[in-house]
């Protein structure tokens, strides 16, 4: 390696500059422009004139391709303090944030912006603490044995909550008889979701019997006072919606009622789980246990069941019949011993390609599509070609899309490739580590796991073996569907057109 006192190594001479793996180490392109002006015109082109893909393929483009630069993230003025950040867009630099010894994420889990505490009950949840905090590590024990303790109820809790969803969903079906067939999966799924995660998580009443039928009226209505300004085509027309979600915040006292409805009824189905963590030693209050708890189920579980899935049906109902066959046949033949109920066990022996679809799904729509984190230290950030130096305490954010469909990790990265993931009979294992290493959905590597000192999600198993129940269910009570799609800026809108149940137990 040779060094110089030169920043820009690729226009000094013969001396470059080179970072630790030989990359040419170049000043990172864009910019910021004028404060305060150019941040919202970003945020037009970034909601509005562009959209996200657009607003980092052009940036790209006009830097000669270049996937690390300066660009100013949304939400921008009076919304957050600091827009400016370091655009990582390939999957080799991306694999910093997932880096925590480089990155501090306090207070980083929604971007430049910080929604208030008092949303949360005065207290800052787990996903807002940085892995280096003590107060991390005792909050991540407990949500770790929370979720490895209650593996055993997602299979049934998901059963149950599937069953009632597409008998809903048939019945809307019969009901639109005669009239043009169209039923929207997106609502049906925030309805049972919510039973199905809090049923999985703690058991007892579920939420839409215990609080009532708008329980997920609710708990959407409190995530969107959270994530308001990183929203965008819910209100029509534009210009109004960017008046009501991107100027200001909403104030929480108008969803205060609701969130003391949600916490009420946690308190209630988590009062043993509560109970057994107050008799321990622990510096966690009570009291900032169950705000994190309403936190866990309904932001960082519900809130991605609520995107994930419509993902999931979107990549299924475009791949059509053929797919659709084969994963009947997998689902109805792979089962165990008790042929009626399939066990997560039975997937993980005898169902690769569902396993591989799930897969496929969650590289293509990572649920969480930004991470973000600031450079603990000086850096040396590397992408495919070149190397940038980052400074202490800037912002890094990467969009993980970009990532997950880099075409220097994945052939045919862009595409729905459903049998990527199954290892051909003489085929390599390796190489299916290798690509799973690169599906980060979770903020980490689908290969690692969440641990007290990583900011990995503690709901990763779970999240996967929900997309796989997902699948399997759906064929084996279905041969095969049709559906619409409408690509929105955080959940496709999925809507059945048709669906044809199963007459046989082989498709
Ligand atoms: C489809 C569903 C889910 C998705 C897409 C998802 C995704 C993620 C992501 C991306 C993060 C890291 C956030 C960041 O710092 O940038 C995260 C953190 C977290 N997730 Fe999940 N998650 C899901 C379900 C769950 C479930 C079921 C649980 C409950 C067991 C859970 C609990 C958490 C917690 C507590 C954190 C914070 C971890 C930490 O700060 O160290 N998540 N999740």
């Amino acid at each position: 390696m040779t060094t110089s006192s030169s920043t820009n190594g690729a226009t000094s001479g013969d001396e470059q500059k080179l970072s630790p793996s030989g990359l040419p180490i170049r000043a990172i392109p864009g910019g910021y422009g004028v404060p305060f002006l150019s941040p919202l015109r970003d945020r037009l082109d970034y909601y509005y004139l562009q959209g996200p893909e657009a607003f980092f393929r052009t940036r790209i483009a006009r830097h000669g391709g270049a996937t690390v630069l300066r660009v100013n993230m949304p939400p921008g003025p009076f919304l957050a303090r600091d827009p400016r950040v370091v655009a990582l867009l390939d999957a080799r630099s991306f694999r910093v944030l997932l880096d925590d010894a480089k990155v501090d994420k306090s207070g980083t889990l929604d971007g430049t912006f910080i929604p208030s505490a008092s949303l949360f009950g005065g207290h800052f949840p787990l996903a807002f603490l940085d892995a280096a905090d003590p107060r991390h590590a005792e909050l991540k024990r407990v949500m770790m044995g929370l979720a490895v303790s209650r593996m055993h109820a997602v299979a049934p809790a998901f059963r149950a909550a599937f069953g009632a969803m597409f008998d809903a969903v048939d019945a809307a079906f019969r009901a639109s008889a005669g009239k043009k067939k169209a039923v929207e999966f997106n609502k049906h799924n925030a309805v049972h979701m919510l039973d199905f995660t809090c049923a999985a998580l703690f058991g007892g009443a579920a939420p839409s019997k215990a609080i009532g039928a708008n329980a997920s009226r609710k708990a959407v209505k409190w995530l969107a006072w959270q994530l308001h300004p990183l929203a965008s085509g819910v209100v029509k027309p534009w210009p109004l919606e960017h008046l009501l979600l991107h100027t200001v915040r909403l104030p929480p006292f108008l969803v205060a009622r609701d969130y003391a409805d949600l916490t009420a009824y946690f308190a209630a189905v988590a009062a043993a789980f509560l109970d057994d963590h107050a008799a321990g030693k622990s510096s966690i209050s009570r009291e900032e246990l169950l705000h994190n708890l309403v936190f866990l189920a309904i932001f960082n579980a519900y809130g991605g069941f609520k995107i994930m899935l419509p993902h999931l049906v979107k990549w299924l109902a475009r791949a059509g019949p053929g797919l659709h066959a084969k994963l009947a046949a997998e689902a109805r033949n792979g089962g165990g011993e008790d042929d009626d109920v399939v066990t997560l066990a039975d997937i993980d022996r005898n169902m690769p390609l569902v396993k591989s679809v799930v897969w496929e799904a969650l590289r293509l729509n990572p649920p969480v599509e930004f991470q973000y984190g600031r450079a603990r230290e000086d850096l040396v950030v590397e992408s495919h070609d070149a190397a940038y130096e980052v400074k202490k305490g800037e912002m890094l954010f990467g969009y993980q899309p970009f990532a997950t469909r880099d075409e220097r990790v994945f052939d045919r990265a862009g595409e729905f490739v459903p049998d990527r993931f199954v290892v051909a009979a003489g085929g390599h294992e390796d190489e299916r580590r290798r690509m799973l290493d690169h599906v980060v959905w979770s903020n980490g590597a689908e290969t690692a796991a969440a641990a007290e000192g990583n900011k990995q999600c503690p709901g990763k198993d779970m999240v996967v073996a929900v997309a796989r129940l997902m699948v399997v269910e759906l064929f084996r009570r279905y041969d095969t569907f049709d559906a619409t799609i409408v690509e929105m800026p955080l959940e496709p809108v999925v809507t059945f057109t048709s669906l044809t149940r199963a007459t046989t137990k082989q498709p």
